[in-house]
């Protein structure tokens, strides 16, 4: 865990000792309450950004290339400046940060040597968006002091995790560690980019629970889930020329399609709708039609997109037993990492502990349960 701001400043004065006063920055991650797998598809979504954070310490070295460490993986990347034209991916965690300055190059902006220090509090390979918000943190961090424009930070840093680090992802995991707000859940377009603010009742809990499995097939499968969303969307047009992507499409146009890519096309659009329901029932103070919309989700994605797995089924299905559990689903990419439950605040205690337990049982893993407050996007800190 990163300590307040004068541990992390010990820490990067013990690694760089030469180095000038470092400013730091913090990027949070995300958890998406519902609209999963629509943002690539110009669809709706609806995070939040969460309280754990990647936090990063920069100072100017002076030497033309950038010195980074990361505290959470103990080990550290060098590169010049000069040398990001022709960088290539190591597939790790340095991917994010070779990729993003490569990007801020790319858009013209002057790169300093830099110095930079990374602790994060948030768990890695979990589905909250620790690489999003290890991007927004490095570039805000190689920025500083040149204003850009937060949008264009946001797209910058999914345009390095597409061309660099080469996941075609959407756009929902950078746009909330930058434009997260506390308090609320962001209902956002991703076709026009508009987002609205959406309080959520009071007396609701928002739970992580972390099946701590991530399978490998992960990656490899949202990627065949993009193509395959595009060749349906391709079959579409061919009766439907006005439709220009999934977000055009409504559920009777898919009515008589019935080749594989369909049922992602029927999660696409059905997932659409239901964001729009969730984020009426959230504004009316409707838990339990929210809970609903939560496990349809879930449903649609484990038996429509198939990005399930058995361990956050049985997470799902081991939550909606609970007292006070109103709903839950995966969150995410899939392929394990988080579940994200709705529960009655009073209730989280002994949900807690019979998710652990049963877990433990079945799977033998413990995992881990994070109560969710909704928080503010990334900042420099004070
Ligand atoms: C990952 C991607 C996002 C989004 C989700 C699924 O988190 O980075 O862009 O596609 O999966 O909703």
């Amino acid at each position: 865990m990163v300590g307040p701001k004068s541990e992390l400043e010990a820490k990067f004065r013990a690694r760089y000792p030469a180095a000038p006063a470092p400013r730091f920055f913090r990027a949070p991650g995300r958890i998406n309450l519902i609209g999963d797998h629509t943002d690539y598809n110009d669809g709706l979504v609806m995070p939040m950004a969460i309280e754990s954070a990647c936090f990063v310490g920069v100072a100017d070295n002076g030497l033309g290339r950038f010195r980074v460490f990361s505290e959470d993986v103990q080990e550290g990347v060098e590169f010049g400046i000069d040398d990001l034209e022709s960088a290539k991916p190591r597939h790790n965690w340095t991917d994010y940060i070779i990729g993003v300055a490569a990007e801020l190059r790319q858009f013209g902006i002057p790169l300093k040597g830099r110095d930079m220090l990374i602790e994060s509090t948030i768990p890695i390979g979990a589905g909250l968006s620790s690489s999003a918000a290890l991007e927004v943190a490095s570039t805000l961090a190689m920025l500083a002091g040149v204003r850009m424009e937060p949008l264009e930070v946001v797209k910058l840093c999914q345009r390095a995790e597409n061309n660099f680090v080469g996941v075609p992802c959407g756009i929902m995991d950078q746009f909330t560690s930058v434009f997260g707000r506390a308090g609320v859940a962001i209902k956002l377009d991703c076709r026009t980019l508009q987002y609205e603010p959406v309080p959520l009742p009071r007396n609701v809990a928002i739970v992580a629970v972390n099946s701590m499995v991530k399978h490998e097939l992960g990656t490899s499968v949202y990627r065949e889930r993009v193509n395959e969303c595009k060749a349906v969307l391709t079959a579409i047009q061919e009766k439907f020329p006005s439709v220009s992507s999934l977000r055009d499409v409504t559920p009777d146009m898919l009515a008589d399609v019935n080749w594989v890519p369909v049922k992602r096309a029927r999660h696409v659009v059905s997932e659409n709708l239901r964001v729009m329901a969730f984020a009426n029932a959230c504004r009316a103070g409707n838990i339990q039609s929210m809970g609903v919309y939560f496990t349809q989700s879930h449903r649609s994605l484990q038996n429509e997109f198939e990005v399930s797995c058995p361990e956050v089924d049985f997470l799902v299905d081991t939550a909606l037993i609970q007292n006070g559990c109103f709903g839950a689903r995966l969150t995410g990419g899939g392929f394990g990492g988080c579940t994200v439950n709705l529960l009655a605040r009073e209730a989280v205690p002994d949900f807690r502990t019979r998710i652990r337990e049963a877990y433990q049982y079945s799977y033998g893993i413990d995992p881990q349960v994070l109560l969710c407050e909704p928080g503010n996007g990334a900042s420099m800190l004070a």
